[in-house]
Protein backbone atom coordinates (compact mmCIF):
# COMPACT_ATOMS: atom_id res chain seq x y z
CA UNK A 1 0.00 0.00 0.00
CA UNK A 2 3.03 2.24 0.83
CA UNK A 3 4.43 1.82 -3.08
CA UNK A 4 0.56 2.65 -4.26
CA UNK A 5 1.54 6.28 -2.38
CA UNK A 6 4.56 6.32 -3.57
CA UNK A 7 3.55 5.93 -7.49
CA UNK A 8 0.92 8.75 -6.63
CA UNK A 9 3.45 10.77 -5.17
CA UNK A 10 5.40 10.71 -9.14
CA UNK A 11 2.39 11.75 -10.37
CA UNK A 12 1.49 14.46 -8.61
CA UNK A 13 4.32 16.02 -8.82
CA UNK A 14 4.05 16.11 -12.56
CA UNK A 15 0.69 17.57 -12.24
CA UNK A 16 1.69 19.85 -9.82
CA UNK A 17 3.68 21.43 -12.72
CA UNK A 18 0.97 21.38 -15.14
CA UNK A 19 -2.97 21.32 -13.70
CA UNK A 20 -3.76 24.78 -12.07
CA UNK A 21 -5.08 24.98 -8.53
CA UNK A 22 -8.99 24.33 -9.71
CA UNK A 23 -7.82 21.42 -11.44
CA UNK A 24 -5.22 19.63 -8.42
CA UNK A 25 -8.18 20.36 -6.40
CA UNK A 26 -11.12 18.43 -8.66
CA UNK A 27 -8.69 15.77 -9.38
CA UNK A 28 -7.38 14.76 -5.64
CA UNK A 29 -9.13 16.33 -3.43
CA UNK A 30 -12.94 16.07 -4.54
CA UNK A 31 -15.85 13.41 -3.02
CA UNK A 32 -14.20 11.09 -5.71
CA UNK A 33 -10.90 12.65 -5.80
CA UNK A 34 -7.57 10.30 -5.74
CA UNK A 35 -6.66 10.95 -1.91
CA UNK A 36 -10.03 11.48 -0.78
CA UNK A 37 -10.78 7.85 -2.11
CA UNK A 38 -7.25 6.83 -0.36
CA UNK A 39 -8.19 8.48 2.80
CA UNK A 40 -11.78 6.02 2.47
CA UNK A 41 -9.14 2.62 2.23
CA UNK A 42 -7.02 3.36 5.74
CA UNK A 43 -9.94 1.15 7.27
CA UNK A 44 -8.45 -1.69 5.32
CA UNK A 45 -5.01 -1.37 5.58
CA UNK A 46 -3.25 -4.07 7.90
CA UNK A 47 -3.03 -3.09 11.55
CA UNK A 48 1.03 -2.80 11.92
CA UNK A 49 1.69 -0.18 8.94
CA UNK A 50 -1.83 1.74 8.82
CA UNK A 51 -0.13 4.44 11.50
CA UNK A 52 3.03 4.99 8.94
CA UNK A 53 0.38 5.10 5.77
CA UNK A 54 -2.22 7.28 7.68
CA UNK A 55 0.88 9.82 8.33
CA UNK A 56 2.32 9.94 4.75
CA UNK A 57 -1.30 10.36 3.32
CA UNK A 58 -1.83 13.46 5.57
CA UNK A 59 1.85 14.89 4.56
CA UNK A 60 0.88 14.52 1.00
CA UNK A 61 -2.81 16.25 1.54
CA UNK A 62 -0.82 19.26 3.56
CA UNK A 63 1.77 19.72 0.76
CA UNK A 64 -0.84 19.40 -2.07
CA UNK A 65 -3.49 22.08 -0.48
CA UNK A 66 -0.31 24.59 0.22
CA UNK A 67 0.68 23.59 -3.19
CA UNK A 68 -2.66 25.09 -4.32
CA UNK A 69 -3.04 28.13 -2.11
CA UNK A 70 0.05 29.14 -3.50
CA UNK A 71 -0.54 28.52 -7.35
CA UNK A 72 -4.21 30.58 -6.48
CA UNK A 73 -2.54 33.75 -4.95
CA UNK A 74 -0.17 33.72 -8.04
CA UNK A 75 -2.96 34.11 -9.45
CA UNK A 76 -4.78 37.05 -7.66
CA UNK A 77 -1.29 38.35 -7.54
CA UNK A 78 -0.98 38.75 -11.60
CA UNK A 79 -4.56 39.79 -11.58
CA UNK A 80 -3.96 42.66 -9.23
CA UNK A 81 -0.92 44.11 -11.16
CA UNK A 82 -2.17 44.33 -14.58
CA UNK A 83 -3.46 47.93 -15.34
CA UNK A 84 -6.71 47.97 -16.98
CA UNK A 85 -7.60 51.19 -18.46
CA UNK A 86 -11.35 51.07 -19.05
CA UNK A 87 -11.62 53.77 -21.80
CA UNK A 88 -9.25 51.81 -24.22
CA UNK A 89 -10.51 50.05 -26.99
CA UNK A 90 -11.23 46.24 -26.10
CA UNK A 91 -8.12 45.15 -27.82
CA UNK A 92 -5.69 46.70 -25.50
CA UNK A 93 -6.47 45.42 -22.30
CA UNK A 94 -7.22 41.61 -23.67
CA UNK A 95 -3.52 40.12 -24.14
CA UNK A 96 -0.10 41.14 -23.70
CA UNK A 97 1.26 40.74 -27.14
CA UNK A 98 -1.21 42.98 -28.26
CA UNK A 99 -0.12 45.97 -25.50
CA UNK A 100 2.40 47.26 -28.46
CA UNK A 101 -0.69 48.39 -30.24
CA UNK A 102 -1.31 51.13 -27.98
CA UNK A 103 1.59 53.51 -28.76
CA UNK A 104 0.04 53.62 -31.93
CA UNK A 105 -3.74 54.12 -31.37
CA UNK A 106 -3.65 58.02 -31.52
CA UNK A 107 -7.51 58.20 -32.46
CA UNK A 108 -9.20 59.75 -35.23
CA UNK A 109 -11.80 60.60 -36.98
CA UNK A 110 -13.59 58.48 -38.83
CA UNK A 111 -13.78 58.52 -42.56
CA UNK A 112 -17.47 58.70 -43.30
CA UNK A 113 -17.20 62.15 -40.19
CA UNK A 114 -14.29 63.20 -42.21
CA UNK A 115 -15.69 63.66 -45.62
CA UNK A 116 -19.14 64.98 -43.97
CA UNK A 117 -17.41 67.49 -42.02
CA UNK A 118 -16.11 68.60 -46.06
CA UNK A 119 -19.33 68.30 -47.54
CA UNK A 120 -21.26 70.35 -44.96
CA UNK A 121 -18.14 72.76 -45.46
CA UNK A 122 -19.27 72.89 -49.33
CA UNK A 123 -22.87 73.96 -48.27
CA UNK A 124 -22.23 75.85 -45.24
CA UNK A 125 -20.27 78.31 -47.84
CA UNK A 126 -23.26 78.38 -50.35
CA UNK A 127 -25.86 79.64 -47.36
CA UNK A 128 -27.56 76.25 -46.11
CA UNK A 129 -28.38 75.96 -42.65
CA UNK A 130 -27.40 72.49 -41.20
CA UNK A 131 -29.94 70.70 -38.89
CA UNK A 132 -28.83 66.54 -37.61
CA UNK A 133 -31.90 64.29 -38.43
CA UNK A 134 -33.48 62.01 -35.62
CA UNK A 135 -32.36 58.26 -35.32
CA UNK A 136 -35.88 57.52 -33.56
CA UNK A 137 -38.44 59.21 -35.26
CA UNK A 138 -42.77 58.82 -35.89
CA UNK A 139 -44.84 57.51 -38.50
CA UNK A 140 -45.92 61.36 -39.13
CA UNK A 141 -42.36 62.33 -39.89
CA UNK A 142 -41.31 58.96 -41.78
CA UNK A 143 -44.73 58.94 -43.96
CA UNK A 144 -47.41 60.63 -43.67
CA UNK A 145 -46.06 64.71 -43.62
CA UNK A 146 -44.55 62.99 -47.03
CA UNK A 147 -47.38 62.80 -48.49
CA UNK A 148 -47.66 59.19 -47.77
CA UNK A 149 -50.97 58.31 -46.77
CA UNK A 150 -51.62 54.94 -44.32
CA UNK A 151 -51.94 52.52 -46.46
CA UNK A 152 -49.74 53.82 -49.38
CA UNK A 153 -48.47 51.09 -51.50
CA UNK A 154 -45.21 53.24 -52.00
CA UNK A 155 -44.57 52.84 -47.98
CA UNK A 156 -43.31 49.30 -48.77
CA UNK A 157 -40.31 50.88 -50.34
CA UNK A 158 -38.87 51.77 -47.23
CA UNK A 159 -38.54 48.44 -45.22
CA UNK A 160 -37.30 49.56 -41.78
CA UNK A 161 -37.69 48.88 -37.74
CA UNK A 162 -40.35 50.02 -35.52
CA UNK A 163 -40.53 49.68 -31.87
CA UNK A 164 -43.36 48.45 -29.45
CA UNK A 165 -44.48 51.81 -29.20
CA UNK A 166 -44.75 52.91 -32.56
CA UNK A 167 -41.51 54.74 -33.37
CA UNK A 168 -39.58 53.80 -36.21
CA UNK A 169 -36.09 53.80 -36.88
CA UNK A 170 -35.52 56.55 -39.80
CA UNK A 171 -34.96 54.81 -43.12
CA UNK A 172 -34.35 58.38 -44.82
CA UNK A 173 -33.35 61.50 -43.85
CA UNK A 174 -36.79 62.85 -45.73
CA UNK A 175 -38.17 62.78 -42.04
CA UNK A 176 -36.86 66.24 -41.15
CA UNK A 177 -38.23 67.99 -44.07
CA UNK A 178 -41.42 68.75 -41.88
CA UNK A 179 -39.38 70.41 -39.20
CA UNK A 180 -36.66 72.43 -41.83
CA UNK A 181 -39.78 74.21 -43.44
CA UNK A 182 -41.71 74.92 -40.13
CA UNK A 183 -38.19 75.55 -38.53
CA UNK A 184 -36.36 77.49 -41.59
CA UNK A 185 -39.54 79.26 -42.81
CA UNK A 186 -40.73 81.51 -44.58
CA UNK A 187 -38.54 81.31 -47.39
CA UNK A 188 -35.97 81.56 -48.54
CA UNK A 189 -34.75 78.13 -47.13
CA UNK A 190 -31.81 76.51 -47.32
CA UNK A 191 -30.73 73.53 -45.28
CA UNK A 192 -28.64 70.37 -45.44
CA UNK A 193 -29.77 67.14 -43.11
CA UNK A 194 -27.00 64.61 -42.08
CA UNK A 195 -27.83 61.63 -40.62
CA UNK A 196 -28.10 58.04 -39.49
CA UNK A 197 -30.62 55.92 -41.32
CA UNK A 198 -31.66 52.03 -40.60
CA UNK A 199 -33.05 49.72 -43.58
CA UNK A 200 -34.44 46.47 -43.42
CA UNK A 201 -32.07 45.09 -46.00
CA UNK A 202 -30.32 41.69 -47.29
CA UNK A 203 -26.68 43.67 -47.14
CA UNK A 204 -23.77 43.34 -49.72
CA UNK A 205 -21.04 45.27 -51.28
CA UNK A 206 -23.41 48.20 -51.57
CA UNK A 207 -26.71 47.92 -49.41
CA UNK A 208 -25.99 47.90 -45.24
CA UNK A 209 -29.01 48.26 -42.88
CA UNK A 210 -26.90 51.44 -41.00
CA UNK A 211 -25.95 53.88 -43.18
CA UNK A 212 -26.06 57.82 -43.16
CA UNK A 213 -28.11 60.40 -45.90
CA UNK A 214 -27.11 63.94 -46.21
CA UNK A 215 -30.82 65.30 -47.25
CA UNK A 216 -31.27 68.97 -48.91
CA UNK A 217 -34.22 71.28 -49.17
CA UNK A 218 -34.60 74.35 -50.94
CA UNK A 219 -37.45 76.50 -50.69
CA UNK A 220 -38.19 79.89 -52.22
CA UNK A 221 -40.71 81.73 -54.93
CA UNK A 222 -39.98 80.86 -58.58
CA UNK A 223 -37.38 77.99 -57.97
CA UNK A 224 -37.14 75.39 -60.98
CA UNK A 225 -35.80 72.01 -61.69
CA UNK A 226 -33.02 74.46 -63.15
CA UNK A 227 -31.97 75.69 -59.97
CA UNK A 228 -32.16 71.83 -58.39
CA UNK A 229 -29.51 71.01 -61.52
CA UNK A 230 -27.61 73.51 -60.63
CA UNK A 231 -27.05 73.22 -57.61
CA UNK A 232 -26.39 69.71 -57.00
CA UNK A 233 -23.85 69.53 -59.88
CA UNK A 234 -21.45 72.52 -58.47
CA UNK A 235 -21.63 70.16 -55.19
CA UNK A 236 -20.76 66.91 -56.51
CA UNK A 237 -18.27 68.78 -58.79
CA UNK A 238 -16.62 70.36 -55.70
CA UNK A 239 -16.74 67.26 -53.96
CA UNK A 240 -15.43 65.12 -56.10
CA UNK A 241 -12.82 67.39 -57.65
CA UNK A 242 -13.92 66.72 -61.23
CA UNK A 243 -15.91 68.30 -63.83
CA UNK A 244 -18.90 66.04 -64.23
CA UNK A 245 -21.88 65.29 -66.70
CA UNK A 246 -25.27 64.41 -65.44
CA UNK A 247 -28.70 63.09 -67.00
CA UNK A 248 -32.06 63.12 -65.06
CA UNK A 249 -33.85 59.79 -65.24
CA UNK A 250 -37.57 59.40 -64.19
CA UNK A 251 -37.96 57.97 -60.75
CA UNK A 252 -40.97 57.92 -58.27
CA UNK A 253 -40.78 59.33 -54.81
CA UNK A 254 -44.44 60.61 -53.08
CA UNK A 255 -42.67 63.29 -51.91
CA UNK A 256 -41.66 64.90 -55.16
CA UNK A 257 -43.68 65.99 -58.08
CA UNK A 258 -41.68 65.82 -60.67
CA UNK A 259 -39.44 62.77 -59.07
CA UNK A 260 -36.09 62.58 -60.41
CA UNK A 261 -32.79 59.89 -60.10
CA UNK A 262 -29.93 62.48 -60.46
CA UNK A 263 -26.96 60.56 -63.03
CA UNK A 264 -23.53 61.73 -63.12
CA UNK A 265 -20.95 60.68 -65.73
CA UNK A 266 -18.18 58.41 -63.71
CA UNK A 267 -15.66 60.32 -62.13
CA UNK A 268 -13.24 57.43 -62.63
CA UNK A 269 -12.88 56.35 -66.38
CA UNK A 270 -14.62 59.37 -68.06
CA UNK A 271 -18.12 57.23 -69.36
CA UNK A 272 -15.37 54.73 -70.69
CA UNK A 273 -16.85 51.94 -68.03
CA UNK A 274 -14.95 50.36 -65.46
CA UNK A 275 -15.41 48.70 -62.15
CA UNK A 276 -17.23 51.42 -60.15
CA UNK A 277 -19.66 52.31 -62.48
CA UNK A 278 -20.32 48.80 -63.80
CA UNK A 279 -18.80 49.55 -66.91
CA UNK A 280 -21.84 51.99 -67.66
CA UNK A 281 -19.64 55.06 -67.68
CA UNK A 282 -23.00 56.66 -65.50
CA UNK A 283 -23.58 56.08 -61.71
CA UNK A 284 -26.98 56.48 -60.12
CA UNK A 285 -26.33 58.61 -57.19
CA UNK A 286 -29.34 60.03 -55.72
CA UNK A 287 -33.13 60.75 -55.89
CA UNK A 288 -34.26 64.60 -55.90
CA UNK A 289 -37.18 66.31 -57.37
CA UNK A 290 -39.35 69.32 -56.97
CA UNK A 291 -40.93 69.46 -53.45
CA UNK A 292 -44.35 67.90 -53.98
CA UNK A 293 -47.50 70.66 -52.81
CA UNK A 294 -48.85 68.57 -50.19
CA UNK A 295 -45.27 68.58 -48.46
CA UNK A 296 -45.17 72.57 -48.31
CA UNK A 297 -48.37 72.80 -47.33
CA UNK A 298 -47.92 70.30 -44.27
CA UNK A 299 -44.85 72.29 -43.61
CA UNK A 300 -46.70 75.54 -43.36
CA UNK A 301 -46.29 76.79 -46.57
CA UNK A 302 -48.35 78.11 -49.75
CA UNK A 303 -47.37 75.99 -52.64
CA UNK A 304 -49.25 78.76 -54.59
CA UNK A 305 -46.61 80.92 -53.36
CA UNK A 306 -43.29 78.86 -53.40
CA UNK A 307 -41.47 76.04 -54.63
CA UNK A 308 -38.88 74.26 -53.99
CA UNK A 309 -36.42 71.07 -54.12
CA UNK A 310 -35.08 68.51 -52.39
CA UNK A 311 -32.46 65.57 -52.61
CA UNK A 312 -31.46 62.37 -50.48
CA UNK A 313 -27.60 60.99 -51.34
CA UNK A 314 -26.10 58.02 -49.32
CA UNK A 315 -23.18 59.63 -47.82
CA UNK A 316 -21.53 55.97 -47.23
CA UNK A 317 -21.83 55.81 -51.18
CA UNK A 318 -20.16 58.96 -52.02
CA UNK A 319 -17.14 58.43 -49.60
CA UNK A 320 -17.41 54.65 -51.36
CA UNK A 321 -16.83 56.62 -54.57
CA UNK A 322 -14.67 58.88 -53.79
CA UNK A 323 -12.19 57.03 -51.57
CA UNK A 324 -12.58 53.72 -54.36
CA UNK A 325 -14.07 51.33 -51.46
CA UNK A 326 -15.58 48.32 -53.11
CA UNK A 327 -17.18 47.36 -50.70
CA UNK A 328 -19.42 49.33 -48.12
CA UNK A 329 -20.20 47.47 -44.99
CA UNK A 330 -16.34 47.81 -44.53
CA UNK A 331 -17.07 51.80 -43.26
CA UNK A 332 -18.71 50.00 -40.40
CA UNK A 333 -16.90 46.59 -39.69
CA UNK A 334 -14.49 48.58 -37.61
CA UNK A 335 -11.45 46.76 -38.91
CA UNK A 336 -8.59 49.87 -37.63
CA UNK A 337 -6.30 48.46 -40.53
CA UNK A 338 -8.65 49.09 -43.04
CA UNK A 339 -9.38 52.55 -41.46
CA UNK A 340 -5.67 53.18 -40.88
CA UNK A 341 -4.75 52.43 -44.60
CA UNK A 342 -7.78 54.77 -46.12
N1 LIG B 1 -35.59 59.79 -49.30
C1 LIG B 1 -35.29 59.16 -50.57
C2 LIG B 1 -34.71 57.77 -50.30
O1 LIG B 1 -34.03 57.59 -49.35
C3 LIG B 1 -34.32 59.96 -51.37
C4 LIG B 1 -34.93 61.25 -51.81
C5 LIG B 1 -35.60 61.33 -52.99
C6 LIG B 1 -34.85 62.37 -51.00
C7 LIG B 1 -36.17 62.49 -53.42
C8 LIG B 1 -35.44 63.57 -51.42
C9 LIG B 1 -36.10 63.61 -52.63
O2 LIG B 1 -35.41 64.67 -50.68
O3 LIG B 1 -36.66 64.79 -53.01
O4 LIG B 1 -34.98 56.89 -51.05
Amino acid sequence: MITTLDNIKNTLIEDINQLTGGQLKQKYLSKDGVLTKLFKDIKDIEASQRKEYGEQLNGLKKDLEETILQKESNINNEKSTVSIDPSAPFDVNSSKDKRPHIIDLKGSSHPLMEELEIILDIFQRMGFDILESRQLDDDFHMFESLNFPKGHPARDMYDTFWTDENFVLPAHTSTMQNRALRRFGPPPIRVILPGRCFRNEATDASHEHTFYQIEGIYVDEAISMGNMQATIKEYLEQYLETDLEIKMQPAYFPFTEPDVEFVISCPFCNKKGCSTCANSGWIELMGCGMIHPNVLLAGGLDPQKYSGFAWGVGLDRLVAIKRGINDIRKLRDGDINFLRAL
